[in-house]
């Protein structure tokens, strides 16, 4: 009821009458101003008049479980299994925990925030309350781990996606997964295999997404403060994080639903945002300390890089950091 009350709101202009939702909704003008004395508590600003009705001024800034569901439409496949929990030390972790215990693909946890988010190569992911949008998906893909080389990179091209749905403007792809804009990091993905031990079969996958919202220069750690962003620095907007949490599940569902068949395309997506293509890379591989000039992805995400004294590398995801020669980018 609350939804149904809330997707009514956002798709008038204006003032709603308090009649209109009852006849709509079959119920008293009692039950609707219950609802939407609910909904002030949950954090919507909702105005009201007497003889207008009532207007929508704005959502929750925090993540709330319905805000986000009401972005999502009602049969959505995987609406009953979106959690969002005030704490986590970190939702992927948390995640991989029912994926042990048998959770179903599309299993979704938010968090408010994490007190041990983790990144790549066991790097933290500061996670502080109400400033991003910290979530994690459990996909349960039906094929041998060497299929999903390119997992990363179609989650990566599904998050462009959801910020743009969520943020109006499309950040670009630092090889492999941070989402970047304005010269700034302002999201991470953090994949996860479990795989059968004896057969090396995919049990499940959780991909674990991070993205900066509400962040302003001086809120990031002085030793960040060069290479992390947010979205809201590069939209100069409020950003709804519940709009964006939907988006993100949305793509994210797309995503999975394709993983196979629409490779070739989500790969040629990731090529265009990636913004470490063309530019000269440092990376270490094999002990060594490397430049070269970042020439293209391959199908499974492997980075090519060609080398100053004649020929290419394949650098493959995971292994290695790579930073532009000058600076973060
Ligand atoms: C990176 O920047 O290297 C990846 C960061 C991934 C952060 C997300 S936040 C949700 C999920 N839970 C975690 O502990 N990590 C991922």
């Amino acid at each position: 009821m609350e939804e149904r009350i809330l997707r009514m709101l956002r798709r008038t202009e204006g003032y709603l009458s308090g009649e209109a939702i009852c006849r709509e909704l079959g119920v008293s003008r009692q039950t609707v101003w219950n609802i939407v004395e609910k909904l002030r508590v949950q954090g919507y600003q909702i105005d009201s008049a007497p003889r207008r009705g009532y207007r929508l001024q704005s959502g929750p800034r925090q993540v709330v479980r319905e805000a986000v569901l009401s972005y999502l439409p009602e049969d959505f496949p995987w609406r009953d299994r979106v959690t969002v929990l005030p704490e986590a030390d970190s939702t992927n972790t948390q995640l991989k925990v029912l994926a042990a215990g048998g959770a179903p693909e599309g299993t979704v946890l938010i968090a408010r925030r994490q007190t041990g988010g983790r990144g790549r190569m066991g790097r933290d992911f500061l996670s502080p309350e109400g400033m991003g949008v910290y979530l994690s998906v459990l996909l349960r893909p039906e094929c041998p781990a060497g299929e999903l080389m390119h997992l990363t990179c179609a989650v990566a091209v599904a998050m462009c996606d959801a910020v743009q749905d969520a943020a109006g403007f499309r950040p670009g792809i630092k090889w492999t997964n941070d989402l970047v804009a304005g010269g700034k990091k302002l999201a991470g993905i953090l994949t996860e295999l479990g795989l059968e031990a004896e057969s090396g079969a995919v049990r499940y996958a959780v991909a674990g997404i991070g993205i900066n919202c509400r962040q302003r220069a001086e809120d990031f750690p002085p030793e960040l403060r060069q290479r992390a962003g947010s979205l809201e620095m590069i939209a100069h907007r409020e950003v709804d994080q519940n709009r964006l949490a939907a988006a993100m599940i949305s793509r994210l569902q797309e995503m999975a639903g394709a993983l196979q068949a629409k490779k070739a395309v989500t790969m040629a997506r990731y090529r265009r945002d990636c913004v470490t293509l063309g530019r000269e890379v440092t990376f270490s591989w094999e002990g060594k300390v490397l430049e070269g000039r970042a020439e293209d992805v391959d199908e499974n995400g492997a980075l090519i890089v060609a080398l100053p004294e004649g020929g290419t590398v394949k650098v493959a995801s995971g292994e290695v950091s790579v930073r532009a020669k000058n600076g973060y980018l």
